[in-house]
Protein backbone atom coordinates (compact mmCIF):
# COMPACT_ATOMS: atom_id res chain seq x y z
CA UNK A 1 0.00 0.00 0.00
CA UNK A 2 1.02 3.53 -0.72
CA UNK A 3 2.25 5.64 2.16
CA UNK A 4 1.81 9.83 1.33
CA UNK A 5 3.81 12.27 3.79
CA UNK A 6 1.95 15.58 3.92
CA UNK A 7 4.72 18.27 5.25
CA UNK A 8 3.15 21.37 5.73
CA UNK A 9 -0.05 19.77 6.94
CA UNK A 10 -1.33 22.38 9.36
CA UNK A 11 -2.26 24.73 5.88
CA UNK A 12 -5.85 24.52 6.75
CA UNK A 13 -6.26 23.70 2.93
CA UNK A 14 -5.25 19.89 3.87
CA UNK A 15 -8.76 19.07 4.49
CA UNK A 16 -9.28 19.51 0.44
CA UNK A 17 -6.70 16.98 0.10
CA UNK A 18 -7.82 14.33 2.53
CA UNK A 19 -11.24 14.54 0.61
CA UNK A 20 -9.59 14.31 -2.39
CA UNK A 21 -7.96 11.18 -1.28
CA UNK A 22 -11.26 10.04 -0.20
CA UNK A 23 -13.13 10.14 -3.25
CA UNK A 24 -10.36 7.67 -4.86
CA UNK A 25 -10.42 5.40 -2.02
CA UNK A 26 -10.91 2.41 -4.34
CA UNK A 27 -7.96 3.42 -6.83
CA UNK A 28 -5.29 4.50 -4.39
CA UNK A 29 -4.52 1.90 -1.62
CA UNK A 30 -3.36 4.44 1.33
CA UNK A 31 -2.53 2.54 3.81
CA UNK A 32 -0.49 5.35 5.81
CA UNK A 33 -0.75 9.28 6.30
CA UNK A 34 1.99 11.17 7.83
CA UNK A 35 0.82 14.63 8.60
CA UNK A 36 3.67 17.13 9.49
CA UNK A 37 4.21 20.43 10.15
CA UNK A 38 6.48 22.45 12.69
CA UNK A 39 3.43 24.21 14.23
CA UNK A 40 2.32 22.07 17.18
CA UNK A 41 -1.31 24.16 17.61
CA UNK A 42 -2.01 23.63 13.42
CA UNK A 43 -0.85 20.19 13.45
CA UNK A 44 -3.29 18.65 15.77
CA UNK A 45 -6.29 20.97 15.02
CA UNK A 46 -6.38 20.39 11.60
CA UNK A 47 -4.81 16.95 11.63
CA UNK A 48 -7.53 15.95 14.06
CA UNK A 49 -10.52 17.15 11.40
CA UNK A 50 -8.17 14.87 8.68
CA UNK A 51 -8.42 11.93 11.20
CA UNK A 52 -12.30 12.17 11.70
CA UNK A 53 -12.92 12.40 7.97
CA UNK A 54 -10.86 9.52 7.06
CA UNK A 55 -12.32 7.64 10.06
CA UNK A 56 -15.99 8.70 8.91
CA UNK A 57 -15.12 7.22 5.05
CA UNK A 58 -14.27 3.93 6.51
CA UNK A 59 -10.70 4.79 4.79
CA UNK A 60 -8.62 1.97 6.29
CA UNK A 61 -5.66 3.88 6.70
CA UNK A 62 -3.17 4.60 9.65
CA UNK A 63 -2.67 8.30 10.47
CA UNK A 64 0.32 9.61 11.74
CA UNK A 65 0.94 13.18 13.07
CA UNK A 66 4.55 14.55 13.66
CA UNK A 67 7.05 17.46 14.05
CA UNK A 68 9.44 15.49 12.40
CA UNK A 69 10.26 15.76 8.79
CA UNK A 70 12.75 12.47 8.55
CA UNK A 71 10.15 10.26 10.61
CA UNK A 72 7.76 11.90 7.91
CA UNK A 73 9.63 11.20 5.01
CA UNK A 74 11.11 7.42 5.82
CA UNK A 75 9.73 5.43 3.44
CA UNK A 76 7.23 7.30 1.74
CA UNK A 77 5.93 6.83 -1.62
CA UNK A 78 4.42 10.41 -2.07
CA UNK A 79 5.54 13.73 -0.85
CA UNK A 80 3.04 16.47 -0.55
CA UNK A 81 5.09 19.87 -0.23
CA UNK A 82 2.64 22.79 0.71
CA UNK A 83 5.02 24.89 3.17
CA UNK A 84 4.77 28.43 3.70
CA UNK A 85 7.83 29.87 4.68
CA UNK A 86 7.26 32.63 7.58
CA UNK A 87 3.39 31.80 7.48
CA UNK A 88 1.23 34.32 6.64
CA UNK A 89 3.05 37.08 8.37
CA UNK A 90 5.78 37.06 6.06
CA UNK A 91 3.41 36.71 3.39
CA UNK A 92 1.53 40.54 4.40
CA UNK A 93 5.57 41.96 4.76
CA UNK A 94 5.70 40.71 0.75
CA UNK A 95 2.49 42.40 0.34
CA UNK A 96 2.78 45.62 1.89
CA UNK A 97 6.52 46.55 2.08
CA UNK A 98 6.93 46.98 -1.47
CA UNK A 99 4.09 49.50 -2.03
CA UNK A 100 6.48 51.82 0.24
CA UNK A 101 8.74 51.57 -3.22
CA UNK A 102 5.36 52.15 -5.43
CA UNK A 103 6.09 48.38 -6.36
CA UNK A 104 2.99 45.69 -6.18
CA UNK A 105 3.27 43.61 -3.55
CA UNK A 106 2.06 39.85 -4.26
CA UNK A 107 2.68 36.70 -3.05
CA UNK A 108 3.87 35.27 -6.23
CA UNK A 109 4.57 37.85 -8.80
CA UNK A 110 7.20 40.60 -8.53
CA UNK A 111 9.54 41.59 -5.57
CA UNK A 112 6.97 39.82 -3.07
CA UNK A 113 7.14 36.81 -5.35
CA UNK A 114 11.09 37.09 -5.39
CA UNK A 115 11.45 37.07 -1.49
CA UNK A 116 8.90 34.03 -1.01
CA UNK A 117 11.07 32.17 -3.68
CA UNK A 118 14.49 33.58 -1.13
CA UNK A 119 12.50 31.66 1.97
CA UNK A 120 11.17 28.66 0.23
CA UNK A 121 14.07 26.87 -1.98
CA UNK A 122 16.56 26.37 0.93
CA UNK A 123 13.51 24.59 2.82
CA UNK A 124 13.09 22.59 -0.25
CA UNK A 125 16.57 21.39 -1.37
CA UNK A 126 16.59 20.62 2.28
CA UNK A 127 13.39 18.84 2.02
CA UNK A 128 14.89 17.22 -1.64
CA UNK A 129 17.80 16.26 0.13
CA UNK A 130 16.59 14.48 3.70
CA UNK A 131 14.21 12.56 0.42
CA UNK A 132 17.25 11.42 -1.32
CA UNK A 133 18.07 9.43 1.89
CA UNK A 134 15.03 8.44 3.39
CA UNK A 135 12.52 7.93 0.14
CA UNK A 136 14.86 8.09 -3.09
CA UNK A 137 11.70 6.43 -4.99
CA UNK A 138 9.10 8.87 -3.55
CA UNK A 139 7.99 11.45 -5.92
CA UNK A 140 7.78 14.50 -4.56
CA UNK A 141 4.42 16.58 -5.78
CA UNK A 142 5.02 20.28 -5.07
CA UNK A 143 2.32 23.26 -4.38
CA UNK A 144 4.07 25.47 -2.35
CA UNK A 145 4.25 28.71 -3.86
CA UNK A 146 6.46 30.16 -6.38
CA UNK A 147 5.64 26.59 -7.42
CA UNK A 148 7.52 27.32 -10.71
CA UNK A 149 10.40 28.50 -9.58
CA UNK A 150 10.70 26.10 -6.61
CA UNK A 151 10.47 23.48 -9.34
CA UNK A 152 13.35 24.93 -11.18
CA UNK A 153 15.47 24.86 -8.23
CA UNK A 154 14.74 21.50 -7.11
CA UNK A 155 15.08 19.52 -10.37
CA UNK A 156 18.28 21.68 -11.56
CA UNK A 157 19.76 21.09 -8.01
CA UNK A 158 18.72 17.66 -6.50
CA UNK A 159 18.17 14.71 -7.93
CA UNK A 160 14.74 13.39 -6.79
CA UNK A 161 12.04 13.02 -8.41
CA UNK A 162 9.46 15.72 -8.43
CA UNK A 163 6.52 18.10 -10.01
CA UNK A 164 5.10 21.00 -9.61
CA UNK A 165 1.51 22.19 -9.54
CA UNK A 166 -1.29 24.71 -9.08
CA UNK A 167 -4.91 25.14 -9.58
CA UNK A 168 -4.46 27.59 -12.22
CA UNK A 169 -4.51 25.32 -15.39
CA UNK A 170 -7.19 23.07 -13.82
CA UNK A 171 -9.79 26.39 -13.17
CA UNK A 172 -8.54 27.36 -16.61
CA UNK A 173 -10.00 24.56 -18.44
CA UNK A 174 -12.99 23.69 -16.77
CA UNK A 175 -14.25 27.55 -17.00
CA UNK A 176 -13.44 26.96 -20.75
CA UNK A 177 -15.59 24.10 -21.11
CA UNK A 178 -18.40 24.99 -19.53
CA UNK A 179 -18.41 28.65 -20.96
CA UNK A 180 -18.02 26.92 -24.50
CA UNK A 181 -20.13 23.91 -23.38
CA UNK A 182 -17.27 21.34 -24.65
CA UNK A 183 -17.46 18.36 -23.20
CA UNK A 184 -13.50 17.16 -23.84
CA UNK A 185 -11.84 19.52 -26.23
CA UNK A 186 -7.74 19.59 -26.65
CA UNK A 187 -6.58 22.52 -24.89
CA UNK A 188 -3.30 23.94 -25.85
CA UNK A 189 -1.79 25.01 -22.58
CA UNK A 190 1.14 27.47 -22.99
CA UNK A 191 3.36 29.44 -20.07
CA UNK A 192 5.38 29.70 -16.76
CA UNK A 193 3.61 28.83 -13.58
CA UNK A 194 0.88 32.30 -12.81
CA UNK A 195 2.18 33.55 -16.07
CA UNK A 196 0.30 31.20 -18.87
CA UNK A 197 -1.86 31.44 -21.90
CA UNK A 198 -4.61 29.24 -23.86
CA UNK A 199 -3.42 28.83 -27.13
CA UNK A 200 -5.72 26.42 -28.78
CA UNK A 201 -9.06 24.90 -28.01
CA UNK A 202 -10.31 21.95 -30.70
CA UNK A 203 -13.21 19.32 -30.63
CA UNK A 204 -14.13 17.07 -32.96
CA UNK A 205 -11.63 19.11 -36.08
CA UNK A 206 -13.19 22.26 -35.00
CA UNK A 207 -10.97 25.47 -33.67
CA UNK A 208 -12.60 27.35 -30.79
CA UNK A 209 -10.01 29.73 -29.81
CA UNK A 210 -11.36 31.76 -32.37
CA UNK A 211 -14.84 31.24 -30.85
CA UNK A 212 -13.16 32.18 -27.64
CA UNK A 213 -12.11 35.47 -28.52
CA UNK A 214 -15.00 36.62 -30.74
CA UNK A 215 -16.74 36.37 -27.63
CA UNK A 216 -14.13 38.02 -25.46
CA UNK A 217 -13.68 35.22 -23.13
CA UNK A 218 -12.18 35.88 -19.95
CA UNK A 219 -10.74 32.99 -18.14
CA UNK A 220 -11.72 32.37 -14.52
CA UNK A 221 -10.70 34.91 -11.83
CA UNK A 222 -9.20 33.59 -9.10
CA UNK A 223 -10.95 34.14 -5.34
CA UNK A 224 -7.66 36.18 -4.02
CA UNK A 225 -6.90 38.37 -7.45
CA UNK A 226 -9.26 41.39 -7.59
CA UNK A 227 -10.52 41.33 -11.24
CA UNK A 228 -10.53 43.82 -13.47
CA UNK A 229 -10.83 41.86 -16.08
CA UNK A 230 -9.50 41.46 -19.89
CA UNK A 231 -11.16 43.52 -22.82
CA UNK A 232 -12.21 41.57 -26.28
CA UNK A 233 -9.47 43.87 -27.69
CA UNK A 234 -6.85 43.05 -25.12
CA UNK A 235 -7.34 39.08 -25.45
CA UNK A 236 -7.49 39.17 -29.16
CA UNK A 237 -4.31 41.41 -29.47
CA UNK A 238 -2.50 38.95 -27.63
CA UNK A 239 -4.21 36.22 -29.74
CA UNK A 240 -4.82 33.72 -26.89
CA UNK A 241 -6.91 33.58 -23.27
CA UNK A 242 -4.46 34.86 -20.66
CA UNK A 243 -4.62 33.34 -16.74
CA UNK A 244 -5.76 35.76 -14.30
CA UNK A 245 -2.43 36.25 -13.17
CA UNK A 246 -1.73 38.16 -16.04
CA UNK A 247 -3.57 41.34 -14.63
CA UNK A 248 -0.56 41.97 -12.63
CA UNK A 249 1.33 42.38 -15.83
CA UNK A 250 -1.38 43.74 -18.20
CA UNK A 251 -2.51 45.99 -15.55
CA UNK A 252 0.38 46.74 -13.67
CA UNK A 253 -0.56 50.73 -12.53
CA UNK A 254 -4.31 49.91 -12.44
CA UNK A 255 -3.31 46.77 -9.90
CA UNK A 256 -1.01 48.52 -7.90
CA UNK A 257 -3.43 51.14 -7.48
CA UNK A 258 -5.97 49.01 -6.41
CA UNK A 259 -3.54 47.03 -4.20
CA UNK A 260 -2.73 50.60 -2.67
CA UNK A 261 -6.28 51.62 -1.70
CA UNK A 262 -7.41 48.32 -0.29
CA UNK A 263 -6.91 48.40 3.76
CA UNK A 264 -6.48 44.90 4.21
CA UNK A 265 -3.68 42.98 2.04
CA UNK A 266 -4.94 39.38 0.80
CA UNK A 267 -2.25 37.93 3.66
CA UNK A 268 -4.11 39.68 6.42
CA UNK A 269 -7.55 38.82 4.95
CA UNK A 270 -6.12 35.15 5.11
CA UNK A 271 -4.94 35.57 8.93
CA UNK A 272 -8.80 36.28 9.66
CA UNK A 273 -9.73 33.53 7.31
CA UNK A 274 -7.12 31.20 8.55
CA UNK A 275 -8.07 31.65 12.08
CA UNK A 276 -12.22 31.18 11.34
CA UNK A 277 -11.47 28.08 10.33
CA UNK A 278 -9.11 26.72 12.69
CA UNK A 279 -11.88 27.20 14.68
CA UNK A 280 -14.55 25.75 12.77
CA UNK A 281 -12.39 22.73 12.61
CA UNK A 282 -11.55 22.14 16.71
CA UNK A 283 -15.26 21.28 16.70
CA UNK A 284 -14.84 17.47 17.15
CA UNK A 285 -18.48 16.77 15.70
CA UNK A 286 -17.27 17.96 12.33
CA UNK A 287 -16.06 15.42 10.21
CA UNK A 288 -16.21 17.28 6.50
CA UNK A 289 -14.33 20.39 4.77
CA UNK A 290 -16.16 22.90 5.53
CA UNK A 291 -17.91 25.44 3.13
CA UNK A 292 -15.81 28.40 4.23
CA UNK A 293 -12.90 27.12 2.81
CA UNK A 294 -13.86 27.43 -0.49
CA UNK A 295 -12.95 31.82 0.05
CA UNK A 296 -9.58 30.68 -0.21
CA UNK A 297 -7.88 31.09 -4.17
CA UNK A 298 -6.37 27.24 -3.76
CA UNK A 299 -10.30 25.75 -5.17
CA UNK A 300 -9.49 22.19 -6.48
CA UNK A 301 -6.51 21.37 -5.28
CA UNK A 302 -7.81 18.39 -4.20
CA UNK A 303 -8.64 17.13 -7.43
CA UNK A 304 -5.33 18.21 -9.26
CA UNK A 305 -2.87 17.02 -6.75
CA UNK A 306 -4.41 13.49 -6.22
CA UNK A 307 -5.56 12.71 -9.28
CA UNK A 308 -1.54 13.24 -10.37
CA UNK A 309 -0.85 10.78 -7.34
CA UNK A 310 -3.58 8.54 -9.14
CA UNK A 311 -1.93 9.07 -12.36
CA UNK A 312 1.68 8.26 -11.15
CA UNK A 313 0.65 5.30 -9.42
CA UNK A 314 -2.07 3.65 -11.47
CA UNK A 315 0.26 4.41 -14.59
CA UNK A 316 -2.44 6.36 -16.47
CA UNK A 317 -0.58 8.16 -19.09
CA UNK A 318 -2.78 11.15 -18.88
CA UNK A 319 -2.55 14.64 -19.70
CA UNK A 320 -2.22 17.24 -17.09
CA UNK A 321 -0.79 20.41 -16.97
CA UNK A 322 2.18 20.34 -14.51
CA UNK A 323 5.41 22.34 -14.06
CA UNK A 324 8.60 19.89 -15.13
CA UNK A 325 11.73 20.81 -17.16
CA UNK A 326 11.12 21.55 -20.61
CA UNK A 327 13.48 19.16 -21.90
CA UNK A 328 12.53 20.26 -25.81
CA UNK A 329 8.78 20.36 -25.46
CA UNK A 330 8.70 24.35 -25.82
CA UNK A 331 12.29 24.57 -28.92
CA UNK A 332 12.15 28.49 -27.93
CA UNK A 333 12.80 28.16 -24.07
CA UNK A 334 16.09 25.81 -22.53
CA UNK A 335 15.82 22.21 -21.88
CA UNK A 336 16.85 23.30 -17.85
CA UNK A 337 13.81 26.05 -17.99
CA UNK A 338 10.64 24.69 -15.69
CA UNK A 339 7.65 25.44 -17.70
CA UNK A 340 3.73 25.14 -16.87
CA UNK A 341 2.17 22.89 -19.89
CA UNK A 342 0.78 20.39 -20.50
CA UNK A 343 2.17 16.68 -19.92
CA UNK A 344 1.48 12.95 -20.23
CA UNK A 345 1.60 11.74 -16.60
CA UNK A 346 2.32 7.85 -16.07
CA UNK A 347 4.44 6.06 -13.43
CA UNK A 348 7.77 7.34 -14.59
CA UNK A 349 6.30 10.90 -14.10
CA UNK A 350 5.38 13.56 -16.30
CA UNK A 351 6.38 14.15 -19.80
CA UNK A 352 6.01 17.43 -21.37
CA UNK A 353 4.19 16.89 -24.62
CA UNK A 354 6.13 18.84 -28.13
CA UNK A 355 4.35 21.76 -28.97
CA UNK A 356 5.20 21.60 -32.96
CA UNK A 357 5.14 25.26 -34.79
CA UNK A 358 4.10 27.60 -31.91
CA UNK A 359 4.14 30.80 -33.22
CA UNK A 360 2.87 33.59 -31.05
CA UNK A 361 5.55 35.72 -31.13
CA UNK A 362 4.23 38.18 -27.79
CA UNK A 363 4.18 34.89 -25.57
CA UNK A 364 7.45 33.31 -26.60
CA UNK A 365 9.11 36.72 -26.01
CA UNK A 366 7.12 37.23 -23.16
CA UNK A 367 8.05 33.71 -21.61
CA UNK A 368 11.80 34.44 -21.82
CA UNK A 369 11.97 37.37 -20.84
CA UNK A 370 10.02 36.05 -17.15
CA UNK A 371 11.87 33.02 -17.35
CA UNK A 372 15.07 35.31 -17.45
CA UNK A 373 13.89 36.48 -14.08
CA UNK A 374 13.32 33.01 -12.60
CA UNK A 375 16.58 31.41 -13.61
CA UNK A 376 18.65 34.56 -11.46
CA UNK A 377 16.08 34.13 -8.84
CA UNK A 378 17.07 30.55 -8.58
CA UNK A 379 20.82 31.29 -8.81
CA UNK A 380 20.66 33.95 -5.91
CA UNK A 381 18.36 32.04 -3.84
CA UNK A 382 21.14 29.44 -3.64
CA UNK A 383 24.29 31.75 -3.61
CA UNK A 384 22.88 34.27 -1.71
CA UNK A 385 24.43 36.92 -4.28
CA UNK A 386 23.02 40.36 -3.76
CA UNK A 387 24.36 40.99 -7.44
CA UNK A 388 22.19 38.14 -8.91
CA UNK A 389 19.18 39.10 -6.80
CA UNK A 390 19.50 42.60 -8.29
CA UNK A 391 20.09 41.26 -11.72
CA UNK A 392 17.12 39.02 -11.57
CA UNK A 393 14.66 42.14 -9.94
CA UNK A 394 15.93 44.47 -13.05
CA UNK A 395 14.17 41.63 -15.09
CA UNK A 396 11.08 41.54 -13.67
CA UNK A 397 8.79 43.57 -15.39
CA UNK A 398 6.70 44.35 -12.36
CA UNK A 399 10.40 45.23 -10.78
CA UNK A 400 12.54 47.18 -12.98
CA UNK A 401 13.65 49.34 -11.47
CA UNK A 402 17.52 49.69 -9.44
CA UNK A 403 16.47 52.51 -6.94
CA UNK A 404 12.81 50.72 -5.91
CA UNK A 405 14.24 47.56 -6.19
CA UNK A 406 17.41 48.19 -4.41
CA UNK A 407 15.80 50.54 -1.66
CA UNK A 408 12.95 47.58 -1.33
CA UNK A 409 15.53 44.77 -1.82
CA UNK A 410 17.07 46.11 1.49
CA UNK A 411 13.64 46.20 3.63
CA UNK A 412 12.50 43.22 2.87
CA UNK A 413 15.92 41.18 3.39
CA UNK A 414 16.15 43.40 7.50
CA UNK A 415 12.16 42.10 7.59
CA UNK A 416 13.00 37.97 6.40
CA UNK A 417 15.98 37.81 8.19
CA UNK A 418 15.03 34.72 10.43
CA UNK A 419 14.49 32.85 7.04
CA UNK A 420 17.25 34.24 4.67
CA UNK A 421 19.93 31.79 5.94
CA UNK A 422 21.43 32.75 1.78
CA UNK A 423 21.95 36.01 2.66
C1 LIG B 1 -4.36 30.40 -6.39
C2 LIG B 1 -2.96 30.13 -6.83
C3 LIG B 1 -2.16 29.55 -5.70
C4 LIG B 1 -2.23 30.47 -4.51
C5 LIG B 1 -3.67 30.74 -4.13
C6 LIG B 1 -3.70 31.82 -3.08
O1 LIG B 1 -4.98 29.19 -6.11
O2 LIG B 1 -2.88 29.21 -7.89
O3 LIG B 1 -0.84 29.37 -6.13
O4 LIG B 1 -1.58 29.88 -3.41
O5 LIG B 1 -4.40 31.18 -5.22
O6 LIG B 1 -4.95 31.90 -2.47
P1 LIG B 1 -5.12 32.73 -1.12
O7 LIG B 1 -6.48 32.42 -0.66
O8 LIG B 1 -4.02 32.27 -0.21
O9 LIG B 1 -4.93 34.17 -1.51
MN1 LIG C 1 5.32 1.57 -0.27
MN1 LIG D 1 -0.77 28.61 -8.17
Amino acid sequence: SIKIAIIGSGSTYTPELIEGMIRRKNVLPIGELVLMDIDERKLRVVGELCERMIRAADVPCKVVMTQDLDEALRGADFVLGQIRVGKLPARVLDEKIPLKYGLIGQETCGIGGFFKAMRTIPVMLHIAERMKELCPDAWLINFSNPAGINTEAILNHTGVKMMGLCNVPYNMFKSIRESLQLDWPRIEYVGLNHLSWITAIEQDGKDYLKTALDMGLNSEAMKNIPSSGFSKELIQMVGAIPSSYLEYYYFKNKKLKIVQETELSRGEKCIQIEEDLLGIYADSKLHTKPELLSSRGGANYSEVAISLVDAIYNDKQEIHVVNVLNNGALDFMEDTDAVEVCCVVGKDGAKPIKLEGFDNRHIIDYMRMVKAYERETVAAAVSGSEDAAMRALLMNPLVGDYDAAYGAFQELKEAHRAYLPQF
